[in-house]
Protein backbone atom coordinates (compact mmCIF):
# COMPACT_ATOMS: atom_id res chain seq x y z
CA UNK A 1 0.00 0.00 0.00
CA UNK A 2 1.14 3.91 -1.19
CA UNK A 3 2.83 5.48 2.27
CA UNK A 4 -0.20 7.30 4.08
CA UNK A 5 -0.39 10.86 4.96
CA UNK A 6 -2.68 12.66 6.39
CA UNK A 7 -2.90 16.01 4.73
CA UNK A 8 -5.62 17.48 8.09
CA UNK A 9 -5.40 15.82 11.19
CA UNK A 10 -9.26 16.58 11.79
CA UNK A 11 -10.60 13.22 12.09
CA UNK A 12 -10.78 13.32 15.95
CA UNK A 13 -12.52 16.40 15.64
CA UNK A 14 -15.62 14.45 14.47
CA UNK A 15 -17.24 11.82 16.79
CA UNK A 16 -18.90 9.75 14.50
CA UNK A 17 -15.26 8.84 13.15
CA UNK A 18 -15.10 6.88 16.80
CA UNK A 19 -17.08 4.17 16.03
CA UNK A 20 -16.84 1.12 13.64
CA UNK A 21 -19.10 0.12 10.96
CA UNK A 22 -19.61 -3.38 10.14
CA UNK A 23 -16.82 -4.21 12.17
CA UNK A 24 -14.40 -1.64 10.19
CA UNK A 25 -13.41 2.17 10.84
CA UNK A 26 -15.77 4.29 8.97
CA UNK A 27 -14.83 5.56 5.78
CA UNK A 28 -16.95 8.29 4.98
CA UNK A 29 -16.98 9.23 1.19
CA UNK A 30 -20.47 10.66 1.06
CA UNK A 31 -19.80 14.23 2.13
CA UNK A 32 -21.61 15.54 -1.05
CA UNK A 33 -24.83 14.23 -0.04
CA UNK A 34 -24.13 15.50 3.38
CA UNK A 35 -21.11 16.10 5.55
CA UNK A 36 -20.28 15.12 8.79
CA UNK A 37 -20.30 17.13 12.10
CA UNK A 38 -17.40 18.51 14.21
CA UNK A 39 -17.88 18.17 18.02
CA UNK A 40 -18.03 22.20 17.74
CA UNK A 41 -21.13 22.31 16.20
CA UNK A 42 -22.77 19.26 18.03
CA UNK A 43 -21.68 21.13 21.53
CA UNK A 44 -23.20 24.54 20.32
CA UNK A 45 -26.77 22.70 19.56
CA UNK A 46 -26.74 21.23 22.56
CA UNK A 47 -26.35 24.35 24.66
CA UNK A 48 -28.90 26.26 22.66
CA UNK A 49 -31.17 23.40 23.90
CA UNK A 50 -30.26 23.32 27.12
CA UNK A 51 -28.77 26.45 28.11
CA UNK A 52 -31.50 28.90 26.22
CA UNK A 53 -33.98 27.01 24.27
CA UNK A 54 -36.18 30.22 23.45
CA UNK A 55 -38.05 31.87 20.56
CA UNK A 56 -36.31 34.52 18.74
CA UNK A 57 -37.58 38.11 18.50
CA UNK A 58 -41.10 37.38 20.15
CA UNK A 59 -39.58 37.36 23.85
CA UNK A 60 -38.50 40.22 25.81
CA UNK A 61 -36.55 37.92 28.17
CA UNK A 62 -33.08 36.84 28.69
CA UNK A 63 -33.51 33.65 27.00
CA UNK A 64 -34.96 35.00 24.42
CA UNK A 65 -32.74 37.61 24.17
CA UNK A 66 -29.98 35.64 24.41
CA UNK A 67 -32.01 33.33 21.34
CA UNK A 68 -32.36 36.52 19.21
CA UNK A 69 -29.13 37.60 19.49
CA UNK A 70 -26.97 34.27 18.84
CA UNK A 71 -29.81 33.72 15.50
CA UNK A 72 -28.35 37.21 14.33
CA UNK A 73 -25.01 36.84 14.88
CA UNK A 74 -25.19 33.51 13.06
CA UNK A 75 -26.82 35.40 9.94
CA UNK A 76 -23.86 37.47 10.03
CA UNK A 77 -21.34 35.06 9.83
CA UNK A 78 -23.20 33.73 7.03
CA UNK A 79 -22.99 36.93 5.22
CA UNK A 80 -19.59 37.93 6.07
CA UNK A 81 -18.15 34.08 4.86
CA UNK A 82 -19.68 34.93 1.40
CA UNK A 83 -18.66 38.48 1.51
CA UNK A 84 -22.32 39.73 1.85
CA UNK A 85 -24.80 41.63 4.18
CA UNK A 86 -26.96 40.16 6.68
CA UNK A 87 -29.59 42.08 5.07
CA UNK A 88 -28.81 39.92 2.08
CA UNK A 89 -28.94 36.44 3.91
CA UNK A 90 -32.50 34.33 4.10
CA UNK A 91 -32.24 31.53 6.64
CA UNK A 92 -34.22 28.60 4.44
CA UNK A 93 -34.39 25.10 4.93
CA UNK A 94 -31.70 24.35 2.42
CA UNK A 95 -30.87 24.44 -1.17
CA UNK A 96 -33.40 23.11 -2.77
CA UNK A 97 -35.96 25.68 -0.72
CA UNK A 98 -33.75 28.21 -1.33
CA UNK A 99 -34.24 27.55 -5.29
CA UNK A 100 -38.12 27.15 -4.35
CA UNK A 101 -37.69 30.56 -3.12
CA UNK A 102 -36.76 32.33 -5.74
CA UNK A 103 -38.70 30.46 -8.58
CA UNK A 104 -42.00 30.81 -6.48
CA UNK A 105 -41.50 35.16 -5.55
CA UNK A 106 -38.73 36.66 -8.35
CA UNK A 107 -39.71 33.83 -11.19
CA UNK A 108 -43.30 34.20 -10.87
CA UNK A 109 -43.12 38.09 -11.16
CA UNK A 110 -40.77 38.30 -14.13
CA UNK A 111 -41.02 35.00 -16.23
CA UNK A 112 -43.93 35.46 -18.49
CA UNK A 113 -45.07 33.70 -21.21
CA UNK A 114 -42.62 32.88 -24.02
CA UNK A 115 -39.34 34.01 -21.77
CA UNK A 116 -36.56 31.90 -21.82
CA UNK A 117 -35.15 29.97 -18.82
CA UNK A 118 -31.41 28.89 -19.40
CA UNK A 119 -30.33 26.27 -16.89
CA UNK A 120 -27.16 23.71 -18.08
CA UNK A 121 -27.47 19.91 -18.33
CA UNK A 122 -25.64 19.33 -15.70
CA UNK A 123 -27.82 20.44 -12.94
CA UNK A 124 -29.23 18.69 -9.93
CA UNK A 125 -33.29 18.46 -9.38
CA UNK A 126 -33.27 20.77 -7.42
CA UNK A 127 -32.43 24.03 -9.56
CA UNK A 128 -34.05 21.79 -12.85
CA UNK A 129 -37.77 20.67 -11.54
CA UNK A 130 -38.31 23.93 -9.67
CA UNK A 131 -37.97 25.44 -12.88
CA UNK A 132 -40.19 23.06 -15.26
CA UNK A 133 -43.03 23.59 -12.79
CA UNK A 134 -42.44 27.93 -13.46
CA UNK A 135 -41.93 27.29 -16.95
CA UNK A 136 -45.62 25.24 -17.59
CA UNK A 137 -47.86 27.19 -15.27
CA UNK A 138 -46.11 30.45 -17.43
CA UNK A 139 -45.95 28.83 -20.69
CA UNK A 140 -42.11 29.67 -20.62
CA UNK A 141 -39.30 27.95 -22.47
CA UNK A 142 -36.51 26.20 -20.75
CA UNK A 143 -32.58 25.93 -22.76
CA UNK A 144 -30.15 23.95 -21.48
CA UNK A 145 -26.05 24.91 -21.55
CA UNK A 146 -24.89 21.64 -23.06
CA UNK A 147 -22.07 19.62 -21.47
CA UNK A 148 -18.99 18.68 -23.60
CA UNK A 149 -17.57 15.19 -23.76
CA UNK A 150 -15.18 15.75 -21.13
CA UNK A 151 -17.94 17.07 -18.71
CA UNK A 152 -17.59 20.61 -19.11
CA UNK A 153 -19.65 23.06 -20.03
CA UNK A 154 -19.89 24.35 -23.75
CA UNK A 155 -18.71 27.52 -22.82
CA UNK A 156 -19.07 29.13 -26.74
CA UNK A 157 -22.61 27.60 -26.67
CA UNK A 158 -23.21 29.79 -23.57
CA UNK A 159 -22.17 32.31 -24.84
CA UNK A 160 -24.93 32.09 -28.28
CA UNK A 161 -27.77 31.37 -25.31
CA UNK A 162 -26.98 33.98 -23.15
CA UNK A 163 -27.05 36.52 -26.25
CA UNK A 164 -30.32 35.59 -27.15
CA UNK A 165 -31.18 37.04 -23.70
CA UNK A 166 -32.72 34.30 -21.57
CA UNK A 167 -34.68 35.85 -18.15
CA UNK A 168 -33.03 34.55 -16.10
CA UNK A 169 -29.66 31.98 -16.10
CA UNK A 170 -29.47 29.43 -13.37
CA UNK A 171 -26.75 27.23 -12.72
CA UNK A 172 -24.79 24.70 -10.52
CA UNK A 173 -21.34 26.41 -9.74
CA UNK A 174 -19.76 22.14 -8.94
CA UNK A 175 -21.74 19.58 -10.49
CA UNK A 176 -22.34 17.09 -7.76
CA UNK A 177 -22.30 14.58 -10.18
CA UNK A 178 -18.73 15.22 -12.53
CA UNK A 179 -17.15 17.55 -10.35
CA UNK A 180 -16.93 20.11 -12.98
CA UNK A 181 -16.09 23.45 -11.62
CA UNK A 182 -17.90 26.01 -13.72
CA UNK A 183 -16.92 29.70 -14.94
CA UNK A 184 -19.30 31.08 -12.77
CA UNK A 185 -17.67 34.49 -12.77
CA UNK A 186 -16.86 35.07 -16.05
CA UNK A 187 -21.00 33.87 -17.01
CA UNK A 188 -22.23 35.84 -14.78
CA UNK A 189 -20.62 39.15 -16.14
CA UNK A 190 -21.63 37.75 -20.09
CA UNK A 191 -25.09 37.52 -18.48
CA UNK A 192 -25.49 40.92 -16.68
CA UNK A 193 -23.83 42.36 -20.28
CA UNK A 194 -27.02 41.20 -21.79
CA UNK A 195 -29.29 42.27 -18.90
CA UNK A 196 -30.00 38.08 -17.33
CA UNK A 197 -29.94 37.45 -13.73
CA UNK A 198 -28.26 34.86 -12.44
CA UNK A 199 -28.93 32.34 -9.86
CA UNK A 200 -26.08 30.24 -8.58
CA UNK A 201 -26.72 26.89 -7.07
CA UNK A 202 -23.85 26.53 -4.62
CA UNK A 203 -24.70 23.74 -2.68
CA UNK A 204 -21.26 21.92 -3.90
CA UNK A 205 -18.57 24.66 -3.48
CA UNK A 206 -19.55 27.15 -0.42
CA UNK A 207 -18.62 24.09 1.62
CA UNK A 208 -15.24 23.45 -0.23
CA UNK A 209 -13.94 26.96 -1.37
CA UNK A 210 -14.08 30.65 -1.01
CA UNK A 211 -17.04 31.84 -2.85
CA UNK A 212 -17.59 36.08 -2.52
CA UNK A 213 -20.91 36.80 -3.69
CA UNK A 214 -19.62 40.40 -4.30
CA UNK A 215 -16.35 39.41 -6.40
CA UNK A 216 -18.65 37.26 -8.24
CA UNK A 217 -21.67 39.49 -8.43
CA UNK A 218 -24.10 36.81 -8.46
CA UNK A 219 -27.78 37.93 -8.51
CA UNK A 220 -28.75 34.74 -6.12
CA UNK A 221 -26.65 32.23 -4.34
CA UNK A 222 -28.24 29.22 -2.54
CA UNK A 223 -26.30 26.85 -0.15
CA UNK A 224 -27.35 24.41 2.92
CA UNK A 225 -25.95 23.70 6.08
CA UNK A 226 -25.72 20.27 6.43
CA UNK A 227 -22.90 19.59 3.88
CA UNK A 228 -20.63 22.55 5.81
CA UNK A 229 -20.71 20.70 8.72
CA UNK A 230 -23.70 22.55 9.89
CA UNK A 231 -27.04 20.87 10.91
CA UNK A 232 -29.84 19.39 8.56
CA UNK A 233 -32.81 22.06 8.28
CA UNK A 234 -31.09 24.86 7.27
CA UNK A 235 -30.13 26.36 4.29
CA UNK A 236 -29.45 29.80 2.76
CA UNK A 237 -30.15 31.90 -0.20
CA UNK A 238 -28.28 35.35 -0.77
CA UNK A 239 -30.46 37.60 -2.69
CA UNK A 240 -28.85 41.03 -3.50
CA UNK A 241 -31.05 43.49 -1.33
CA UNK A 242 -32.41 45.71 -3.71
CA UNK A 243 -34.00 42.17 -5.77
CA UNK A 244 -35.23 41.00 -2.51
CA UNK A 245 -36.79 44.41 -2.04
CA UNK A 246 -38.51 44.45 -5.30
CA UNK A 247 -40.24 40.97 -4.32
CA UNK A 248 -43.26 39.79 -2.79
CA UNK A 249 -42.98 37.45 0.50
CA UNK A 250 -43.56 33.89 0.18
CA UNK A 251 -45.19 32.89 2.88
CA UNK A 252 -47.11 34.76 5.24
CA UNK A 253 -47.01 34.31 9.04
CA UNK A 254 -45.59 35.20 12.21
CA UNK A 255 -42.57 37.65 11.98
CA UNK A 256 -42.79 38.80 8.15
CA UNK A 257 -44.83 41.85 8.79
CA UNK A 258 -44.92 45.13 9.51
CA UNK A 259 -48.69 45.73 10.65
CA UNK A 260 -51.61 43.61 10.08
CA UNK A 261 -55.53 44.34 9.65
CA UNK A 262 -58.43 42.47 9.25
CA UNK A 263 -58.04 44.15 5.47
CA UNK A 264 -54.56 43.84 4.52
CA UNK A 265 -51.33 43.70 5.76
CA UNK A 266 -47.45 45.14 5.27
CA UNK A 267 -44.27 43.57 4.97
CA UNK A 268 -41.16 43.01 7.37
CA UNK A 269 -38.01 44.28 6.35
CA UNK A 270 -35.59 42.74 4.50
CA UNK A 271 -34.68 39.44 5.08
CA UNK A 272 -37.26 38.94 7.87
CA UNK A 273 -40.06 39.50 5.38
CA UNK A 274 -39.22 35.70 4.17
CA UNK A 275 -38.31 34.09 7.42
CA UNK A 276 -41.84 33.04 8.32
CA UNK A 277 -42.78 31.44 11.80
CA UNK A 278 -40.41 29.99 13.88
CA UNK A 279 -37.39 29.31 12.22
CA UNK A 280 -34.65 26.79 12.53
CA UNK A 281 -33.05 28.63 15.69
CA UNK A 282 -30.43 25.65 16.59
CA UNK A 283 -30.03 25.47 12.89
CA UNK A 284 -28.78 28.67 12.50
CA UNK A 285 -26.72 28.96 15.75
CA UNK A 286 -25.06 25.59 14.40
CA UNK A 287 -24.57 27.00 11.12
CA UNK A 288 -22.63 29.92 12.48
CA UNK A 289 -20.66 26.97 14.49
CA UNK A 290 -19.90 25.41 11.60
CA UNK A 291 -18.75 28.28 9.71
CA UNK A 292 -16.23 29.21 12.64
CA UNK A 293 -14.88 25.46 11.97
CA UNK A 294 -14.38 25.81 8.36
CA UNK A 295 -12.71 29.37 9.01
CA UNK A 296 -10.66 28.01 11.56
CA UNK A 297 -9.50 25.56 9.26
CA UNK A 298 -9.21 27.28 6.06
CA UNK A 299 -11.23 27.55 3.27
CA UNK A 300 -7.90 27.82 1.11
CA UNK A 301 -6.52 24.38 3.01
CA UNK A 302 -10.16 22.87 2.56
CA UNK A 303 -10.04 24.04 -0.98
CA UNK A 304 -6.45 22.19 -1.78
CA UNK A 305 -6.77 19.37 0.54
CA UNK A 306 -9.93 18.34 -1.48
CA UNK A 307 -7.91 19.13 -4.95
CA UNK A 308 -5.39 16.38 -3.65
CA UNK A 309 -7.51 14.16 -2.84
CA UNK A 310 -9.44 14.42 -5.91
CA UNK A 311 -5.98 14.05 -7.95
CA UNK A 312 -4.95 11.22 -5.79
CA UNK A 313 -8.42 9.06 -5.75
CA UNK A 314 -8.59 9.91 -9.99
CA UNK A 315 -5.01 8.67 -10.61
CA UNK A 316 -5.50 5.41 -8.44
CA UNK A 317 -9.28 5.12 -9.66
CA UNK A 318 -8.06 5.64 -13.64
CA UNK A 319 -5.95 1.92 -13.02
CA UNK A 320 -8.85 0.14 -12.23
CA UNK A 321 -9.78 -2.78 -14.46
CA UNK A 322 -13.20 -1.99 -15.84
CA UNK A 323 -13.83 1.49 -14.45
CA UNK A 324 -15.70 4.30 -15.89
CA UNK A 325 -14.92 7.79 -14.70
CA UNK A 326 -17.26 10.64 -15.35
CA UNK A 327 -16.33 14.01 -16.09
CA UNK A 328 -12.60 15.96 -16.34
CA UNK A 329 -10.21 13.76 -15.77
CA UNK A 330 -8.05 16.88 -15.52
CA UNK A 331 -8.13 17.18 -11.42
CA UNK A 332 -7.20 20.80 -11.40
CA UNK A 333 -11.11 21.25 -13.27
CA UNK A 334 -13.18 19.46 -10.40
CA UNK A 335 -13.06 19.24 -6.96
CA UNK A 336 -14.23 16.96 -3.96
CA UNK A 337 -16.50 14.65 -6.45
CA UNK A 338 -15.75 11.61 -8.30
CA UNK A 339 -18.94 9.27 -10.23
CA UNK A 340 -17.83 6.57 -12.00
CA UNK A 341 -18.84 3.16 -12.87
CA UNK A 342 -17.40 -0.40 -12.51
CA UNK A 343 -17.68 -2.41 -15.67
CA UNK A 344 -21.33 -3.61 -15.60
CA UNK A 345 -21.91 -4.24 -11.66
CA UNK A 346 -25.02 -1.72 -11.08
CA UNK A 347 -23.49 1.07 -7.98
CA UNK A 348 -26.17 -0.47 -5.49
CA UNK A 349 -24.13 -3.42 -5.39
CA UNK A 350 -21.15 -2.15 -5.68
CA UNK A 351 -22.44 0.60 -2.82
CA UNK A 352 -23.31 -3.05 -0.83
CA UNK A 353 -19.44 -4.63 -1.14
CA UNK A 354 -18.65 -1.38 0.00
CA UNK A 355 -20.15 -0.91 2.97
CA UNK A 356 -19.15 -4.49 4.39
CA UNK A 357 -15.96 -2.54 4.41
CA UNK A 358 -16.71 0.54 6.26
CA UNK A 359 -16.90 2.74 2.96
CA UNK A 360 -20.02 4.92 2.46
CA UNK A 361 -20.79 6.01 -0.89
CA UNK A 362 -23.61 7.31 -2.56
CA UNK A 363 -24.99 5.43 -5.96
CA UNK A 364 -28.06 5.97 -8.26
CA UNK A 365 -29.04 8.82 -9.77
CA UNK A 366 -27.54 11.42 -7.66
CA UNK A 367 -31.05 13.57 -8.03
CA UNK A 368 -29.04 14.34 -11.67
CA UNK A 369 -31.53 12.27 -14.03
CA UNK A 370 -31.11 14.20 -17.12
CA UNK A 371 -27.19 13.99 -16.97
CA UNK A 372 -27.10 10.11 -16.45
CA UNK A 373 -29.83 10.46 -19.41
CA UNK A 374 -26.97 12.40 -21.42
CA UNK A 375 -24.24 9.96 -19.98
CA UNK A 376 -26.00 7.06 -21.20
CA UNK A 377 -26.12 5.44 -18.25
CA UNK A 378 -29.02 5.11 -15.56
CA UNK A 379 -26.85 5.02 -12.18
CA UNK A 380 -23.35 5.65 -11.08
CA UNK A 381 -21.37 5.51 -8.23
CA UNK A 382 -19.78 8.25 -6.84
CA UNK A 383 -17.33 9.58 -4.09
CA UNK A 384 -16.56 12.34 -2.76
CA UNK A 385 -14.19 13.74 0.18
CA UNK A 386 -13.89 16.41 3.16
CA UNK A 387 -11.33 17.69 4.87
CA UNK A 388 -11.33 14.19 7.24
CA UNK A 389 -10.83 12.03 4.85
CA UNK A 390 -6.83 11.20 3.67
CA UNK A 391 -4.95 9.08 1.37
CA UNK A 392 -5.32 6.02 3.38
CA UNK A 393 -9.44 6.36 2.60
CA UNK A 394 -8.64 6.28 -0.75
CA UNK A 395 -6.69 3.27 -0.85
CA UNK A 396 -9.05 1.50 1.18
CA UNK A 397 -11.63 2.56 -1.57
CA UNK A 398 -9.09 0.95 -4.35
CA UNK A 399 -8.73 -2.28 -2.28
CA UNK A 400 -12.61 -2.59 -1.90
CA UNK A 401 -13.31 -2.13 -5.39
CA UNK A 402 -10.48 -4.86 -6.14
CA UNK A 403 -12.68 -7.24 -3.50
CA UNK A 404 -15.59 -6.22 -5.69
CA UNK A 405 -14.12 -7.44 -8.77
CA UNK A 406 -13.62 -10.88 -7.45
CA UNK A 407 -16.98 -11.30 -6.12
CA UNK A 408 -18.23 -10.04 -9.70
CA UNK A 409 -16.01 -12.34 -11.26
CA UNK A 410 -14.22 -10.00 -12.76
C1 LIG B 1 -25.57 20.74 -6.75
C2 LIG B 1 -26.67 20.51 -5.75
N1 LIG B 1 -27.75 21.30 -5.74
C3 LIG B 1 -28.74 21.15 -4.86
C4 LIG B 1 -28.70 20.15 -3.93
C5 LIG B 1 -29.85 20.02 -2.97
O1 LIG B 1 -29.42 20.22 -1.67
P1 LIG B 1 -30.47 20.04 -0.47
O2 LIG B 1 -30.94 18.62 -0.56
O3 LIG B 1 -29.67 20.30 0.74
O4 LIG B 1 -31.56 21.00 -0.70
C6 LIG B 1 -27.62 19.28 -3.89
C7 LIG B 1 -27.59 18.16 -2.93
O5 LIG B 1 -27.00 17.15 -3.13
C8 LIG B 1 -26.57 19.46 -4.82
O6 LIG B 1 -25.51 18.66 -4.84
Amino acid sequence: MEQIISLLDVKKDFPIFKQKVNGKPLVYLDSAATSQKPIDVLNTLEEYYKEYNSNVFRAIHTLGEKATEKYEEARKKVASFINSSPKEIIFTRNTTESINLVVRTWGKANIKKDDTILLTEMEHHSNLVPWLMLAKEQNAKISYIPITEEGLLDIKKSQELISKKPKILALTHISNVLGTINPIKELIQLAHRNNVAVLVDAAQSVPHMKVDVKDLDADFLAFSGHKMFGPTGIGVLFGKRKLLESIEPLYGGGEMIKEVFYTHATWNDVPHKFEAGTPHIAGAIGLGAAIDYLQKIGMQNIFEHNQKLTEYALNKLKQVKGIKIYGPLDSKLRNGVISFNLADIHPHDLSTVLDEEGIAIRSGHACAMPLHDKLGITASARVSFHVYNTFEDVDKLILALEKARKVFRL
